[in-house]
């Protein structure tokens, strides 16, 4: 198993573009291991590839589904997941994301939306999602075209954040070099 380190703001990887999934073998399935040992780890409900500095179109995803039992999660792993119909009817939910740590804001998004994506054989699946499930999906698929989630916000918001967002810059550039 490799463990992964969860990319942070201000690493290129997380503004770079995807490239798709061609190849569905065993390291596609140890991959998707291996990013789902490093959401749980890290508390996440969902990660996409380039958060841990791979730019590949690929995202998993980890709902909760018993309140009493965080660890009882039930696990999708998505390839090529691309959206092909969203609801006008938005919803605003609070947002956080773990390469942006310690930051969470109101964000706004389709409620609905159908998707299609591969599983880890190839075979194509088409669904439809909406409350938390459909938000997850949506913030996951943003990181695959590098737009994380403090790019929706109002530019007042952002730039309320910006002394934040600029130290976790700071030290993410610290990282890179210590790295
Ligand atoms: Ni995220």
């Amino acid at each position: 198993m490799k463990k992964y380190a969860v990319k942070i703001y201000g690493d290129p990887v997380l503004r770079k573009p995807v490239e798709p999934i061609d190849t569905f073998d065993e390291s596609l399935e140890e991959f998707a291991a291996d990013m789902v040992h490093a959401m749980i780890e890290h508390d996440g409900i969902g990660l996409a590839a380039p958060q841990v500095g791979v730019s590949k179109s690929f995202i998993v995803i980890g709902l909760p589904v018993n309140a009493d039992d965080p660890d009882d999660r039930k696990i999708f792993t998505m390839a090529n997941p691309e959206i092909l119909e969203e609801s006008e009817e938005t919803v605003v939910m609070d947002e956080g994301c773990l390469s942006i740590p310690d930051i969470t804001e109101e964000v706004e998004r389709p409620e609905w939306i159908k998707l299609k994506f591969q599983d880890l054989k190839g075979e194509e699946y088409e669904i439809e999602a909406d409350g938390i499930f459909a938000r997850v999906i949506q913030h996951e698929i943003d990181h695959l075209d590098g737009v994380l989630f403090v790019d929706h916000l109002s530019p007042l918001k952002r730039t309320l954040l910006r002394g934040k967002l600029k130290r976790l810059h700071e030290d993410s550039k610290v990282r890179a070099e210590e790295a």
